[in-house]
């Protein structure tokens, strides 16, 4: 189903950057109107009327809710430093962000979610000229993966490439450095996650783990480890080793 809408916002997409439909362009902007309509009604609260993350709930919240206007996400499938997919967007609002007090909006009919990510959009400007980036190639998890000695690779890994100066020896987020970071981009503190406890912000699959130490968290300390595995050199990084960091990251979780 949802395959489908996407299919058919692409067509409009190319059909009104073309310029060539008044139709699509009509079509587009119906339901980016649409969209308004619903984010006026459940998004405004905390992400504001300019989609800057001011809403009147903002100052209550700890982790702040996100300033459309810059064109900095945390949750991409798409390199550090691009825009996410349409997809992507989608998925955040259907799911939510756990940990904060990003609800998860799947009871809204697919159409307005749809509608929504439309609207997002529209807040940052140059969203059009820069587009969406690539989503990275996430290769099928070996059978493997959760195995003892896939485990104990990860561990060597999570200290090798210094993951433990932030999240900390044990994984509770209390690294040598986790004290010293600044602010996010968005001038809010931050904190390396505890794996241990809490079901993880990224979302819940190995895909997930595994997409967000390559992609990494936008704004915030959180690196992008794209680059150092792209390069096994099977001295220090061996080829699949990623899946390894995952296997480790999940073995740390002692709660669900
Ligand atoms: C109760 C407050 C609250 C409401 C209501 C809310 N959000 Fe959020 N939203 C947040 C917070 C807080 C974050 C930041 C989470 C983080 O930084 O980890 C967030 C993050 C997001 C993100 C993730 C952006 C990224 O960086 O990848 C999207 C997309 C989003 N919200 C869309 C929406 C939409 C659409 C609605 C309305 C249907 C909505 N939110 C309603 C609090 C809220
Ligand atoms: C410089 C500090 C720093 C380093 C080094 C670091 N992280 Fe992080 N990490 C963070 C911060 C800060 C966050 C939380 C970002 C946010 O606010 O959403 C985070 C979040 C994460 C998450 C998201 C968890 C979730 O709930 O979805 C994963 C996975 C992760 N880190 C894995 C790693 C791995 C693996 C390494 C090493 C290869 C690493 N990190 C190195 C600071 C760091």
């Amino acid at each position: 189903m949802r395959t489908r809408w996407f299919i058919g916002l692409l067509v409009a997409s190319v059909i009104a950057g073309a310029g060539s439909s008044g139709y699509a362009q009509d079509r587009m902007d119906g339901l980016r109107d649409e969209g308004g309509r619903v984010y006026a009604r459940y998004c405004v609260g905390c992400h504001g009327e300019q989609g800057d993350g001011q809403g009147p709930a903002a100052s209550m919240l700890i982790v702040k809710p996100r300033d459309f206007t810059s064109g900095v996400f945390k949750f991409r499938s798409t390199p550090s430093g691009s825009l996410p997919t349409d997809e992507d967007l989608y998925k955040i609002i259907t799911r939510g962000v756990y940990r904060t007090s990003m609800p998860d909006w799947g009871l809204l009919p697919e159409r307005e979610r749809v509608a929504l990510v439309e609207y997002l959009k529209a807040f940052y400007p140059r969203w059009g000229e820069r587009g969406a980036g690539t989503p990275i190639f996430i290769p099928p998890p070996p059978s493997s993966l959760g195995a003892p000695a896939s485990v104990e690779r990860g561990h060597e890994l999570f200290e090798l490439l210094e993951c433990t100066a932030c999240h900390g020896e044990d994984g509770r987020g209390g690294g040598p450095a986790a004290k010293t970071l600044d602010p996010d981009v968005w001038g809010n503190p931050q904190k390396p996650f505890d794996f241990t406890k809490g079901r993880l912000k990224g979302g819940p699959t190995v895909q997930d783990v595994y997409r967000t130490f390559m992609t990494g968290i936008d704004g915030t300390a959180m690196p992008s480890y794209g680059d150092i595995f792209a390069e096994p050199d099977d001295e220090y990084i061996y080829e699949g080793d990623a899946w390894n960091l995952v296997a480790y990251i999940l073995s740390l979780r002692k709660e669900p």
